[in-house]
This record gives structure tokens, C-alpha cells and sequence, in this order.
């Protein structure tokens, strides 16, 4: 009796190993950057026939809006309001926080991937002690928006991505000051020109004072870096060249507050 129940044991076992050996018949191919197996099965074949449906202005990194991008939503503001020279550059680097490349915010930031309530970098910036709240007077808060999407971008698992924007589709017409500029200009610009240590005695902070600014000459000239302007955004990227083109277009609308 004993005997015969081990008998089945041993050839369920068999018939088990042998079924779970068949899934590593499939066949895989080592991806040379990190080495992990790769199943074919899921690899999609280059498109050969020079047409692909999907894009075909050539960009093959096209931007989600449903994910937060590192290197163009986040980055831009941490170094705007954050890795500002006397807080957390390089030089400085205050309490050891050096928010100035991916690296440096995951390590010295402390942010923990997927889990904003508990990264350093988060719980500082919806601190409700002003003493602790980040960035400090006479810097100013971060926005409800901009605050959101560090939470989300911590949510989503605090990645580095980026993303291609497809300037085929730069939209010209009816750019809007609301929606299009002071975004972009509250993400690359606005820490550090505003509050009473404003960069420059130049304020981009409400739309009279941009407005102003842009009027002068002087927003075109820094952000298309042209000859006799600082250019801007300080210690950054250039912004994207349909950003560029758009503020040109509002400006030669005439600035309109829409
Ligand atoms: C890290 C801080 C920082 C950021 C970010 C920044 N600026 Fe500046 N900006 C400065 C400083 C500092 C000056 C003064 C430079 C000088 O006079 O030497 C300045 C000067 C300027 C000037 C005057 C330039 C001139 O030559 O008259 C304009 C306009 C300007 N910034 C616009 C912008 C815009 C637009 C952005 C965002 C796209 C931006 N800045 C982002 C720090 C910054």
C-alpha cells in the first residue's frame, strides 16, 4: 500500500517537472544592455516596409499623456525651484540634497518608488510647518498642479522616462497664455523669478508681469537664445522648439491674458 502511493508520488512529481521544464523550450535572445532574457514571442518585428501606421514622422518615443516624464515635467521644476545656487545645487547641496539630475534626486531625495507619503522629497514640499515646507520663503511655494504631479510621478513608480514631442503637430493657432504659456513657464522659470529675491529683478510670476516681460523683447530673446540675452532657463535645457514658436505666436498676437 505504502509503497504504491509513492510510486504515484514520484511519477505526479515526473509528469509536474517535466510540464514546467517545456516552458523554457521557448526560445530567447539576450538583450546586450542588461542581460535579462528577452521571450521572442513578445519581441514585435522592425518595420521593414518603411511605413509604419502608427507614426510616421519618424519619432519612435512619442509622448503618453497619462505618464509623468523625468526628464521634461519633473526635472525642469526641481531645478527651478529647487537646485537653485545657496539650496540644493551641486555646491551648496543643503542637509546633503542635491536635486539636479535623476540620479541624485532618487538617492539624497529619498524617494521611495511607488510610495510618495513616505519619500523625503514629498513630505517637504506639502510640509504645513513653514519653518520645514520646501522650497523656503522668500521662494515661493510650489503650485497645487506642480505638487500633484510630483505625487503621480512618485506614484508611477518615480521612472526616468522621456519622451519625443512631435513637433510635426506644433499647433500655432490660438495659443492659449492659460494653458500653454504659464505652464511652461511655472515649470522652467517661475522659482526663480519670483518672490522678493526674483532672479535678475525680472518677475514672471502673474500674467501682468509676463506679459510685460514678453513686450520688452526680453522672453523671446532669453528662450531662443539669441545674441544679447542671458539665455534661458539658467543652469538647463533649452526648452523644446515648439515651446519657442509658441511663445512667439502669443507674443505676435499681442500677449492676450486667454
Ligand atoms: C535657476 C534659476 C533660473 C531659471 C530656472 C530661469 N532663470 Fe531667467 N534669469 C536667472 C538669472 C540669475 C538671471 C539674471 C542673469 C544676469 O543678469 O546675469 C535671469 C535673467 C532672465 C531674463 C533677463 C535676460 C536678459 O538678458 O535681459 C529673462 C527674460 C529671463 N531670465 C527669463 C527666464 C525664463 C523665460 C525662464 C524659463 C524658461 C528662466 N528665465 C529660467 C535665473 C533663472
Amino acid at each position: 500500500m505504502r509503497n504504491k502511493k509513492s510510486w504515484q508520488l514520484i511519477i505526479c512529481a515526473a509528469i509536474i517537472i517535466i510540464a514546467a521544464n517545456s516552458c523554457k523550450h521557448e526560445p530567447f535572445v539576450l538583450d546586450p544592455d542588461d542581460m535579462t532574457p528577452i521571450d521572442t514571442t513578445t519581441v514585435t518585428p522592425p518595420d521593414t516596409t518603411g511605413s509604419n501606421p502608427v507614426d510616421t514622422s519618424g519619432n519612435s518615443n512619442p509622448c503618453d499623456s497619462s505618464l509623468v516624464y523625468f526628464d521634461t515635467q519633473i526635472l525642469p521644476l526641481l531645478k527651478s525651484n529647487c537646485a537653485l545656487s545657496g539650496c540644493h545645487d551641486e555646491t551648496t547641496a543643503e542637509e546633503g540634497i542635491i536635486l539636479t539630475s535623476y540620479e541624485k534626486v532618487i538617492q539624497t531625495g529619498e524617494v521611495k518608488a511607488g510610495d510618495p507619503e513616505d519619500s523625503d522629497l514629498y513630505e517637504r514640499i506639502i510640509d504645513s510647518d513653514p519653518d520645514k515646507r520646501m522650497p523656503p520663503p522668500p521662494n515661493v511655494a510650489l503650485t497645487q498642479d506642480q505638487i500633484s504631479l510630483i505625487r503621480e510621478w512618485i506614484a508611477q513608480g518615480a521612472k526616468n522616462l522621456s519622451c519625443e514631442e512631435n513637433n510635426s503637430g506644433c499647433n500655432l493657432d490660438g495659443v492659449s497664455f492659460v494653458t500653454d504659456i504659464q505652464t511652461v513657464i511655472n515649470t522652467n522659470c517661475r522659482g526663480c523669478h519670483s518672490g522678493s529675491a526674483a532672479s535678475g529683478g525680472v518677475f514672471l510670476d502673474n500674467y501682468q508681469n509676463i506679459a510685460s516681460v514678453a513686450q520688452s523683447g526680453r522672453l523671446y530673446g532669453a528662450v531662443s537664445h539669441q545674441a544679447g540675452y542671458e539665455p534661458m532657463p539658467l543652469g538647463a535645457n533649452k526648452l523644446p522648439q515648439c515651446t519657442i514658436d509658441q511663445i512667439d505666436a502669443w507674443i505676435k498676437a499681442g500677449t492676450p491674458n486667454n
